[in-house]
């Protein structure tokens, strides 16, 4: 018994392992911020460079499928480009957050690294996007997750498929370089709601997927509501659902504007490739 947690608390490979207490309390302590502290007169505080660099070193030690590193972040430093970015996401943080990136896929490099080395690489879009993304995400995860640990506090941005055209060209992305969101860090200026989530079973199955009954999906609603809510007003996380996902909602105005994206930067399959 007393042998178990010895091997259960030791740390792994060096690393100082914490507590389940520790790690709920740190993710508890996530909040997506929107608003930064600025310089007086508005303008980003840049992060001390050791804080960036680990921030940086963490997305880089993200895992990757088939060790390819498939993804590019470009990181926004100009005060003009930050500015179309706020025009083209219509996210105004983008402007005084201390760092700004955009989280691409990116199957650009991993071809040209197939040339130079006197390769040819083969033609897998879907397979491209699928993984592409994935890797975008666990780069972008590690980074906010660091720096999130160094005090900071950061926000997605899907808005970025509101101008997807626009930023594909202001950051001159390649064909196999798709935007997945921006992402914004800085020290919090607000006082940031404890954001819920619907409850475990609904998200965690265990062997077989769990199909959720009315009665769960109802009182799934009732948990989301408080994230709807907008001062007063009492929030209705269905309602607010609907203006995503439902009929005539934002998401199904973005569907013919990533697909033609997909199609531009040569990540849209075609039937003959599917053979
Ligand atoms: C992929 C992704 C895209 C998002 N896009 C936006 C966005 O465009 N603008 C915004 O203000 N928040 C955005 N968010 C933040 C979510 O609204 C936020 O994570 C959610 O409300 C839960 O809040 P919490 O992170 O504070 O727990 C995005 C989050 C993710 C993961």
């Amino acid at each position: 018994m007393s042998l178990n947690r010895t091997a259960q608390s030791r740390p792994a490979q060096g690393r100082t392992a914490l507590t389940p207490t520790e790690v709920r309390a740190f993710y508890d302590a996530h909040r997506t911020v929107r608003q930064y502290v600025t310089a007086p007169d508005g303008s980003p505080i840049p992060l001390p460079d050791d804080h960036l660099d680990a921030i940086l070193h963490a997305a880089q030690r993200a895992p990757t499928d088939a060790t390819a590193q498939l993804y590019s972040l470009v990181r926004i430093t100009r005060p003009e480009l930050r500015a179309r970015l706020v025009e083209l996401t219509t996210n105004a943080h983008i402007a005084t957050a201390s760092e700004a990136f955009v989280v691409c896929a990116d199957v650009h490099r991993v071809s040209r690294v197939l040339e130079v080395t006197g390769h040819q690489p083969g033609e897998w879009p879907a397979i491209a996007v699928h993984f592409g993304l994935g890797d975008a995400v666990m780069a972008g995860t590690n980074l906010l997750t660091a720096a999130e640990m160094l005090g900071y506090q950061g926000c997605w941005i899907g808005g970025v498929m509101n101008g997807l055209d626009g930023i594909i060209a202001a950051l001159e992305l390649p064909v196999g370089v798709l935007p997945f969101a921006a992402l914004t860090i800085g020290r919090s200026a607000e006082d940031t709601p404890y954001r819920p989530r619907v409850q475990r079973p609904l998200v965690i199955h265990t062997d077989t997927y769990h199909m959720a009954t009315d009665a769960e999906l109802r009182e799934a609603v009732e948990i989301m509501n408080p994230i709807a809510a907008r001062g007063d007003r009492p929030g209705d996380w269905a309602r607010l659902l609907n203006a995503y996902f439902g009929t005539g909602g934002s998401m199904g105005k973005r569907e013919p504007v990533l697909r033609a994206a997909l199609e531009r930067q040569g990540l849209a399959p075609h039937d003959s490739e599917v053979a």
